[in-house]
């Protein structure tokens, strides 16, 4: 992707933002914070694929899918008012079509427009799909690596501000003094990821975001991850009891590692 095709992107996501709404008010605040949130991973993705020595071609078509990722949130947000894909649509299904539809990716190769769309499709995924390009899965992997680093910010906002009430909001059977779910710690400990349905208290989704450290795809996303402090402000917010000190410990020594992994820049040899 040439720095000529990336310009027109953020433009084209910021005029669509507009369509949705109307030009005449100003957007609501979840519109605001999804668009910020975008801002955020496009920043996200462009450092981690400089930090990875990708060809600066590839770092523009990385910064494109950070700012494509969650297009499907603003049509999500303007038919049903939240962004809950359950009740609703899957937002990386729906992204993949308007953006598809747009006509926005038309100068660019059949690849990095299969790069972007798999992207979009899939950054949401529970995991990586098992089927996909060879050329697509490097740009997977960092979008989700790039979404992940800016949802930690935003916990890490939202429990700086208030300790985080507006989880309480998003999902009201939450319990934001309840104790962890010593079930959740097992399930992490044995598979590296656990089910929501265990979350049932702040503690345990303060614990799903810090085994997040076990899916992180590359070396300076975990970089970013300990230079933010991600786990400290988690472990800060977690009741202090040894089972809690012992898990975040575990994950200090996970994010150790994966900061440790040798730098790839496999399957970013095309041009475009
Ligand atoms: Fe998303």
């Amino acid at each position: 992707m040439t720095a000529d095709q990336l310009h027109p992107i953020p433009l084209w996501v910021d005029a669509y933002v507009t369509q949705i709404h109307g030009a005449d008010t100003p957007p609501p605040a979840a519109l605001t914070l999804k668009l910020n949130h975008t801002r955020q991973v496009a920043a996200n993705a462009r450092e981690i694929a400089q930090q990875l020595d990708w060809p600066a071609h590839a770092v523009r078509l990385g910064e494109a899918l950070g700012w494509l990722h969650d297009v499907g949130r603003f049509a999500q947000f303007a038919e049903f008012g939240h962004y809950h894909d359950a009740t609703s649509f899957n937002h990386g299904w729906r992204g993949t079509e308007i953006v598809a539809d747009a006509g926005l990716l038309a100068s660019l190769s059949a690849i990095s427009q299969a790069c972007l769309l798999d992207g979009i499709r899939h950054h949401n995924a529970k995991t990586l799909p098992a089927e996909i390009a060879a050329s697509s899965l490097p740009y997977l992997k960092l979008i989700r690596d790039a979404d992940k680093l800016d949802i930690f910010r935003v916990v890490i906002e939202g429990l700086e501000r208030d300790g985080f009430q507006e989880l309480a909001a998003m999902w009201p059977h939450i319990d934001l003094h309840g104790p962890i779910n010593p079930r959740l710690l097992q399930d992490i400990r044995a598979h590296q990821q656990a089910d929501l349905l265990h979350v049932r208290s702040l503690a345990d989704f303060l614990v799903l975001q810090a085994s997040w450290m076990h899916t992180l795809n590359y070396a300076p996303t975990a970089h970013l991850a300990q230079e933010r402090g991600v786990l400290d402000t988690l472990a800060a917010y977690l009741p202090g009891d040894p089972a809690a000190d012992n898990f975040m410990n575990e994950m200090r020594d996970v994010l150790a590692q994966q900061a440790r992994r040798t730098l790839s820049t496999a399957g970013i040899a095309h041009a475009g």
